[in-house]
C-alpha cells in the first residue's frame, strides 16, 4: 500500500522507510542525470534515507564519457554543498557500465549485476524518447523488466500523439502500466502538491473555485536560462512541446480538476484526465488568435548582455522559445473563464506562478472612492522561487476623514512557515518510485490527451506558416503576447522578484 504522498519529505518527517533498491539510470552522463538525478539521490543519502545496501547503476554509451563520469558527479555534488564524506559514501554506491541501446549483448553486464538481487528495481530512461523502446526490448530480453521492476520514462514521451502512442504501445507490451512511471518533475514540486492541499484541505478557496467567483487564471512559467547545453534537443522540440505539453498542462489540470474522491493515484489522475479532455481544442485555423510564438533575440538579463537564440544555436532557426496561449475548459465549473498560459526562456525573471484573478465585487458601496481603486482579489500561487501564496485584497487606509482603500497582501511563504529545507522535485519522485507510489506520475492516457490537444496547434503553426515573433532577452516575451490578453480587456500580472 503506497504511503501518503503529500507529507513534507525531510528527514524530520520522513515517511515509511525506503526499501533497499537498485536504481539503473540510462543516459547516465546526460545533463539531467548530472544536474538532478545524482544530486537528488545524494541528498537523500546525506539525510540517511537510503538503505546502505542500495545501489545506483549508471548506464552510458560512450567510453570517453564514462571515464570522466565519476569526476563530473563528484564536482556536481561538491557544487551542491554536500560534504566530502557524503560524496565518498554516495560514490561507493555507483557502478558505471557501458551499453548500447541497440545491442542486446551489451546488457549482459547489467543483467549479471541485477541477477537475483532482492532489491526493488527501478530503471530510469533519461534518454531521447526514440531510445525508450530499443532499451526496453533489451531489458525484457534479459528478463530485467520482470520481478516487479519499475520503469521510469523521462519526458518528452514522443513528439506528437502518434509517436507517443507508438512508444506507449511498445512499452505496454513489455511492462504493465502499473509499473510504468512517466515523470513530470513539476508534479514533484512542493508547491504543486500543495495546490491540492490548498484546494481540498481548506473550505475557504474551494467554494470560490469556479466561474462564479473567478474571472480568469494566468499560469506563467518563466525562465532566465537560454539553451544551456541542450541545443540539439531543444531546437528539435521548442517551448510548446518542452514545457506546455507536460508541465504547464499538468499545472492547469491540478488547478482545474474536480476533487478526487480519495488521494489515490488513479483517482487523482482520472480527474486530471477529465480536465485535459474538457480543454477546448485550438483548431489549426484558430492559432493566430489563441496562440503566440516567440523567440528571444539579444538582450540583457541581470545586467549582462546575452546573445539571441539563433546566435547561441549557431544558425537561424524557427523554433519557439516562448509560447502564450488562451484556452478554455469546457465544463460547468469553468465555462467562460479564460486560462492564459505562457512560458519562455530568457525572460525577465525565473519565476513560476499561477495567478487567480477573482471577479470584482458585484456592487460597490464605496461610492466616494474611485471605482478603479477597487482592485479585484487576486490569489498568487508561487511555485518557484520562494514558494508560497499571496492573497491580494482591499484594505482601508487607517485614519479619519475621507475613506481611502488600498490593495494589501497576505503573504505566506513556505520558507518562513516551515523551518526545514524544501526537497527538490526529483528527490521526492525517485523515492516515490522506489516506494511504488504512482500518484505524482502521468498515466499514458494523460500524456496522450495532452498531445491530442497540442498537436493541432503545431499543425496550425505549420499550415499557416506562423513564425515566432522576436522578443529581447530579459523581457516578458513578444508584445503580441500582451495583445493576446489585452484583447479581452485583461492584462498579465508579471511576477515580481522577491
Ligand atoms: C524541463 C525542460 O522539463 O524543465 C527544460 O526540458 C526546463 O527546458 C526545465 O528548463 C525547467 O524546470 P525547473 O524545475 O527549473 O522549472
Amino acid at each position: 500500500m503506497p504511503d501518503h504522498p503529500f507529507s513534507p519529505s525531510t528527514t524530520a518527517t520522513e515517511r515509511t522507510p525506503v526499501p533497499a533498491f537498485d536504481l539503473v539510470i540510462f543516459g547516465a552522463t546526460g545533463d539531467l542525470a548530472l544536474r538532478k538525478l545524482y544530486p537528488a539521490m545524494a541528498r537523500r543519502d546525506d539525510e540517511g534515507v537510503l538503505p546502505p545496501e542500495s545501489r545506483i547503476i549508471a548506464m552510458a554509451h560512450q567510453a570517453r564519457h564514462i571515464q570522466d563520469l565519476p569526476r563530473q558527479i563528484e564536482a556536481r555534488l561538491t557544487t551542491e554543498g554536500l560534504s566530502a564524506e557524503t560524496i565518498a559514501r554516495f560514490m561507493r554506491r555507483i557502478t558505471i557500465l557501458q551499453a548500447d541501446a541497440h545491442d542486446p549483448g551489451s546488457f549482459a553486464a547489467l543483467s549479471a549485476i541485477l541477477d537475483r538481487s532482492p532489491h526493488v528495481r527501478a530503471i530510469y530512461l533519461s534518454t531521447a524518447p526514440d531510445l525508450f523502446v530499443p532499451i526496453c526490448r533489451n531489458l525484457a530480453q534479459h528478463g530485467l523488466l520482470d520481478g516487479g521492476a519499475r520503469l521510469i520514462l523521462e519526458k518528452p514521451i514522443g513528439r506528437d500523439l502518434a509517436t507517443a502512442q507508438e512508444i506507449n504501445d511498445a512499452v505496454a507490451r513489455l511492462i504493465p502500466e502499473s509499473r510504468t512511471y512517466r515523470i513530470d518533475h513539476y508534479l514533484g514540486k512542493e508547491t504543486v502538491q500543495n495546490l491540492l492541499v490548498l484546494r481540498f484541505a481548506n473550505t475557504l478557496f474551494e467554494r470560490s473555485w469556479s466561474s462564479r467567483d473567478i474571472d480568469h487564471v494566468q499560469i506563467t512559467v518563466a525562465e532566465t536560462v537560454g539553451l544551456e547545453a541542450r541545443a540539439g534537443y531543444y531546437d528539435r522540440v521548442g517551448a510548446l512541446r518542452d514545457m506546455v505539453q507536460n508541465h504547464v498542462l499538468q499545472l492547469l489540470c491540478l488547478f482545474a480538476s474536480e476533487p478526487p474522491n480519495q488521494l489515490e493515484a488513479d483517482a487523482v489522475r482520472d480527474e486530471k484526465l477529465r480536465v485535459l479532455k474538457a480543454l477546448r481544442p485550438i483548431r489549426e485555423g484558430d492559432v493566430s488568435r489563441s496562440t503566440v510564438r516567440g523567440q528571444y533575440s539579444q538582450g540583457s538579463i541581470d545586467g549582462k548582455i546575452v546573445p539571441g537564440y539563433s546566435d547561441e544555436l549557431g544558425h537561424p532557426s524557427d523554433t519557439e522559445t516562448f509560447v502564450a496561449l488562451r484556452c478554455e475548459v469546457d465544463n460547468w465549473r469553468w465555462a467562460g473563464v479564460p486560462f492564459y498560459l505562457r512560458t519562455g526562456k530568457r525572460l525577465s525573471l525565473r519565476s513560476s506562478e499561477i495567478v487567480v484573478v477573482f471577479k470584482p465585487v458585484p456592487h460597490s458601496i464605496f461610492t466616494n472612492v474611485a471605482q478603479e481603486a477597487l482592485a479585484p482579489n487576486r490569489l498568487v500561487l508561487r511555485l518557484q522561487p520562494n514558494d508560497g501564496l499571496q492573497l491580494h485584497m482591499m484594505m482601508k487606509v487607517p485614519g479619519s476623514g475621507r475613506l481611502k482603500l488600498v490593495p494589501r497582501t497576505l503573504d505566506l511563504r513556505y520558507d518562513t512557515a516551515f523551518d526545514f529545507r524544501t526537497p527538490d522535485a526529483y528527490e521526492r519522485l525517485l523515492t516515490d518510485v522506489i516506494r511504488g507510489d504512482q500518484t505524482l506520475f502521468m498515466r499514458r492516457d494523460e500524456v496522450e490527451a495532452a498531445w491530442a490537444w497540442v498537436d493541432p496547434i503545431i499543425r496550425g503553426w505549420q499550415d499557416f506558416n506562423v513564425r515566432p515573433f522576436r522578443y529581447p532577452a530579459g523581457s516578458w516575451g513578444p508584445s503580441q503576447a500582451i495583445g493576446l490578453i489585452e484583447r479581452d480587456g485583461r492584462s498579465w500580472v508579471d511576477p515580481e522578484s522577491s
